[in-house]
């Protein structure tokens, strides 16, 4: 008797999504103000003029927050928007939102009302304020993004601490912020792209609200559209079993694809 042995290497590289003739279908989650929505849906408009074929589309968007400004957004753009209050809901249960069997139950309710729309091959964390627990994960395996507005590389970045607040505490004088995977156990999964280094020359702390804004303008609203549109739903990006990520068969480094300058007119 022959005895045949399957080796499987461990660099296999899996696309996290595979284009076909439609466009990769999107569910964004949202608990504010959703500029990173706004960003996203603009360029799927501008490629849906230019008649492209492989790019995103918004399919659905869910809210814990009813109402919120993203959201409202949302419906001014016609796109079906789900929402179940968390407050609410851990209310009724009486439970702490935080309480991770609960947790589950309410993100179960979440998969529930956006699998009634759509059956997404994407999930884009767009500001959306709940940490997703092992159901939502392991259903979108590889398949959740969320975005940072700092370099997840860094080691000195620890929870609670705004992003830029610690870079300028380091000494830092300019930031990147970070697209990547979402994993459970993990605070970040794989970074799959980078943006440009955003200066921080002049800055103090308490201009805070001032620094997001630059880092969504200079960085987030690019990005995010970017890896969606022109990297993922192309077919462009992949993973290996150690996570690490792949852009056009290359392995990319830690922080990811470094992204450089303007791409619209290139790519
Ligand atoms: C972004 O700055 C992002 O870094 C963080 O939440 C913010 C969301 O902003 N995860 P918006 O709701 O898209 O305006």
């Amino acid at each position: 008797m022959r005895l045949s042995i399957e080796v499987t290497s461990m660099n296999e590289i899996k696309l996290l999504y595979k284009p076909n003739n439609e466009p990769i279908s999107i569910a964004v989650l949202v608990s504010g103000t959703g500029t990173n929505l706004v960003a996203l849906y603009e360029e799927q408009k501008r490629l849906e003029r230019l008649g492209e074929k492989n790019y995103g589309r918004v399919d659905v968007v869910f809210t814990n927050v009813p109402n919120c400004k993203g959201a409202e957004r949302a419906k001014e753009f016609g796109i079906p928007v789900v929402s179940l209050s968390s407050k609410s809901f851990f209310d009724i249960l009486q439970k702490n939102p935080d309480n991770n069997e609960a947790r589950e139950f309410y993100d179960a309710a979440a998969i529930t009302l956006i699998e009634e729309v759509c059956k997404p091959d994407l999930v884009v964390l767009a500001g959306y304020r709940r940490r997703l627990g092992s159901i939502f994960i392991s259903r979108y395996e590889n398949r959740i993004l969320n975005i940072y507005p700092g370099d997840i590389t860094k080691t000195y970045l620890v929870r609670g601490v705004e992003a830029p607040i610690q870079a300028l505490r380091t000494g830092e004088n300019t930031i990147k912020c970070t697209v990547f995977l979402a994993r459970e156990e993990e605070r970040f999964g794989p970074a799959i792209i980078q943006s440009n280094q955003i200066s921080l020359e002049g800055l103090k702390e308490e201009d805070i609200k001032e620094i997001e804004e630059k880092i969504r303008k200079e960085g987030e609203w690019i990005i995010y559209p970017f890896v969606v549109h022109h990297l993922i739903a192309k077919g462009r990006v992949g993973i290996d079993l150690e996570d690490n990520i792949y852009i056009d068969g290359t392995r990319m480094p830690n922080g990811g694809y470094q992204f450089k300058n303007s791409y619209l007119a290139t790519d």
